[in-house]
């Protein structure tokens, strides 16, 4: 196949992109999206600060913007994302304890309700997890609502949305690692309790390198009843930069639960890591290198 998303499709898997509202007017970047990929991930427009500006009172005009365009191309929607502590309205981050909790409950709710169809799968809850050794929580006001707050999010999505997938969505969580640890062990106890979780999505925002069991780590994931996706993946541009990817490509391939690959942006000056240049397209729309390695990767699954 000729395009990432075709050849994605010949493992049932999809080949997706953030796309920016105020950008699919600009048509070298319209085109290649349409042309490229097939799930669709709001950059910035279906965060809670977006779409719930003051409280209860919601503002769905540009998340509308990216989902039509993406239903009128033929292509699904990845919800981004119900609860995360940045990109909080400044109303909710006044907010602490109970207060709080509800707020961030009926948002959810009526987010997923709105939503509800027209959504492939949900980040639920997103990066709520510490960097560091500590495999735990991050420090945040969600957090200070109650440990329970990710569980009963998810309970939430599910009762409004039931046949979206819903998943957790974190970085530096690309190898086996505290952080990764931490958010496995969340996983396995979801599971085991019942709790409502589709998927873990792998943000993988990489420089340089890539850890060695970066395959290993989403096969475990896997192995819990979860299906796995690669969600905002960018690689520094550098000597490596068409292998790592070849190399996120391959595994997740060789996962059978790994059902698709989402990069962060579509032309390098599309990106929010300013002079990374770490997408798939150069900023004239050209493919790089790293396009090929992945298509050919895709191609000889
Ligand atoms: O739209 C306003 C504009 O009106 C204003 O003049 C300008 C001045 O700062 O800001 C513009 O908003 C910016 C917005 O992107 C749209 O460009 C925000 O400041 C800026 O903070 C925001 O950055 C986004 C970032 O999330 C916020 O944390 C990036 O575009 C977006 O790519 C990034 O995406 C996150 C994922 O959601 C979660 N994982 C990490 C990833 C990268 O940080």
């Amino acid at each position: 196949a000729s395009t990432l998303g075709a050849a994605a499709a010949q493992s049932g898997r999809y080949f997706g992109t953030a796309i920016a509202a105020n950008k699919l007017s600009d048509s070298t970047y319209a085109t290649i999206a349409n042309r490229e990929f097939t799930m669709i991930t709001a950059e910035n427009e279906m965060k809670w600060d977006a779409t719930e500006p003051s409280q209860n009172s919601f503002s769905y005009g540009r998340g509308d913007q990216i989902a039509t365009w993406a239903r009128n191309n033929g292509k699904q929607v990845r919800g981004h994302a119900l609860l995360w502590h940045a990109q909080m309205p400044g109303w909710a981050q006044n907010l602490s304890g109970t207060a709080l909790r509800t707020a961030a409950i009926n948002h959810v709710t009526k987010v997923a309700t709105y939503y509800r169809g027209k959504i492939h799968t949900w980040d639920v809850v997103n990066e709520a997890f510490a960097d560091g050794g500590s495999g735990g929580r991050r420090d945040s006001s969600l957090q200070r609502t109650g440990n329970d707050w990710i569980e009963a999010a998810f309970r939430a999505a599910r009762a409004a949305d039931p046949n979206a997938k819903l998943c957790y969505n974190d970085y530096n969580t690309d190898g086996i690692n505290a952080k990764s640890t931490g958010i496995y062990a969340m996983v396995r106890d979801f599971k085991s309790r019942g709790v409502p979780i589709d998927c873990v999505g792998l943000q993988s925002h990489l420089g340089t390198t890539i850890p060695s069991d970066y395959q290993a780590n989403i096969q475990r994931f896997a192995d819990l009843g979860v299906d796995v996706q690669i969600t905002e993946l960018d690689v520094e541009q550098g000597g490596n930069q068409a292998n790592i990817y070849q190399t996120v490509t391959r595994a997740c391939l060789a996962v059978a639960r790994c059902t698709g690959i989402t990069v962060w942006g579509v032309r390098d000056n599309d990106s929010w890591r300013t002079g990374a240049n770490p997408l798939l397209f150069d900023s004239s729309g050209n493919k790089k290198v790293a396009y090929t390695s992945v298509l050919n990767a895709l191609n000889a699954a």
